[in-house]
């Protein structure tokens, strides 16, 4: 037997959709590509480059297993600040993504969505966004979000923003609820993350969907992204599926 074979048998004896409930959502914080790189006396966007080539296996093992919504942290409204070159290596990154993979992203039912501020991106970058997302329109399997220029602060402004601009002129009894505030953020109609996953050890959420989040199962492994597998995804759900969610009740 290949060692393609091999993992692929250890894989499927391991499969998490075996043994318990499976998230509908997971959301992951791929974060620990510039260590990567730098242990290896390389510069920062081939850290990057190697996240992408990490991220395929996983998008396709989501879509296999079943997942329904798979959302990464692709650039936040923070990333900015790092320098242009590999501001621009990232985007350039993203438009080489989308035009090699959509096709057989397609083909595998991934529908590809993108949350965050999208308009404020490179034109070369929305073009490419908008050509995957209408390529991949019609697909059920899963959804492959992209957090493109996101942040949870400036999510959370929009949604209230975008509100408020439907309520004008603001009536002595209009009131904001949780509801209005879940269907006017970028994420509305999906359901809310149930794991977060985090590489590279940091324990923090970086302000990545924060009202999202709020009961979500959090796993944050050692492992940096660009070494990140199938099988680190299957250690984390399996990790998900012994913990107990009581959504703030008491345990059944
Ligand atoms: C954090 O690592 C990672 C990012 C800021 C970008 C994540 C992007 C990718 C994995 C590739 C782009 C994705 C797509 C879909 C094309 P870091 O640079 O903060 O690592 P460090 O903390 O070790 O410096």
């Amino acid at each position: 037997m290949d060692t393609d074979a091999r993992q692929h048998l250890m894989l499927d004896s391991q499969n998490p959709a075996q043994y318990g409930k499976l998230p509908r959502h997971i959301a992951i914080i791929m974060d620990g590509n510039g260590r990567w790189a730098q242990q290896r006396g390389l510069n920062r966007a081939e850290g990057h480059r190697a996240g992408v080539k990490a991220l395929k296996p996983i998008v396709k093992e989501c879509a296999a297993m079943g997942i329904e919504v798979l959302t990464v942290y692709a650039f936040s409204t923070e990333n900015w600040s790092r320098p242009q070159v590999e501001v621009e290596a990232l985007w350039d990154l993203l438009v080489e993504y989308l035009r090699s993979e959509t096709a057989e992203l397609k083909a595998e039912g991934v529908r590809i969505q993108t949350i965050g501020n999208v308009g404020a991106l490179p034109i070369r970058a929305q073009k490419a966004i908008d050509a995957a997302m209408r390529e991949t329109a019609s697909e059920t399997r899963m959804v492959l979000n992209l957090a493109l220029n996101y942040g949870g602060r400036d999510e959370l402004v929009r949604a209230v923003n975008r509100w408020l601009d439907e309520h004008r002129p603001l009536s002595p009894d209009s009131y904001m609820t949780a509801n209005a505030i879940a269907a006017h953020l970028d994420t509305a109609g999906l359901p809310d993350p149930d794991l977060l996953i985090r590489s590279s050890g940091e324990l923090r959420i970086s302000n990545f969907l924060l009202w999202q989040l709020a009961y979500a199962e959090i796993y944050v492994t050692e492992t940096l992204w660009p070494d990140f597998n199938p099988m680190e995804l299957h250690k984390a759900i399996r990790a998900y599926q012994k913990r107990d969610r009581r959504f703030g009740g008491l345990r059944e």
